[in-house]
């Protein structure tokens, strides 16, 4: 799990003290819940769907798993638990892919938002950074789901 995080942003979460979250505790568990939903998301869509969209499931999934690892670090570190698994209930299914890729350009933007509302209430430099490098990663899943739907 989590393997191919460069140890350098890795470092950076761990580096993160309880002091430095602010009032964000929150926040922080929030995002980590949301990418615990986009990692299930894209899990249950890939098994719905034909071969070509799913690499780029498995690459979104890979992502939100590693997203959620890097917030695990920094709550771990501030003694916060947070539970590995989500089951999301009524999870949206639509009939056709072009549908549900809209649906998860929606997901993903709302997830941006919400970076970009932490990133702005934070003072710290190291969780600026951390979130940051997180939220570009989630403009760039914004970016394939687009091109995708794009080709089709
Ligand atoms: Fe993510
Ligand atoms: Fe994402």
């Amino acid at each position: 799990m989590a393997k191919k995080i460069t140890m350098k942003i890795t470092d950076l979460a761990y580096k993160i003290s309880t002091k430095e979250l602010g009032n964000l505790e929150k926040d922080l568990i929030d995002l980590y819940y949301r990418e615990l939903f986009e990692k299930q998301l894209y899990t249950k869509q890939c098994h719905l769907f034909e071969t070509e969209i799913r690499g780029v499931f498995n690459h979104l999934i890979e992502q939100e798993e590693e997203h959620s690892f890097l917030l695990k670090i920094i709550l771990s570190n501030a003694g916060i638990e947070v539970n590995e698994l989500l089951d999301i209930k009524n999870l949206k299914q639509y009939a056709n892919i072009c549908d549900t890729i809209k649906y998860d350009i929606n997901q993903e933007k709302l997830s941006a938002q919400s970076y970009e509302k932490t990133i702005n209430r934070t003072n710290s430099k190291k969780l600026k950074q951390l979130l940051g490098h997180i939220l570009t990663e989630e403009y760039k899943h914004i970016g394939v789901l687009q091109a995708y739907l794009s080709e089709r």
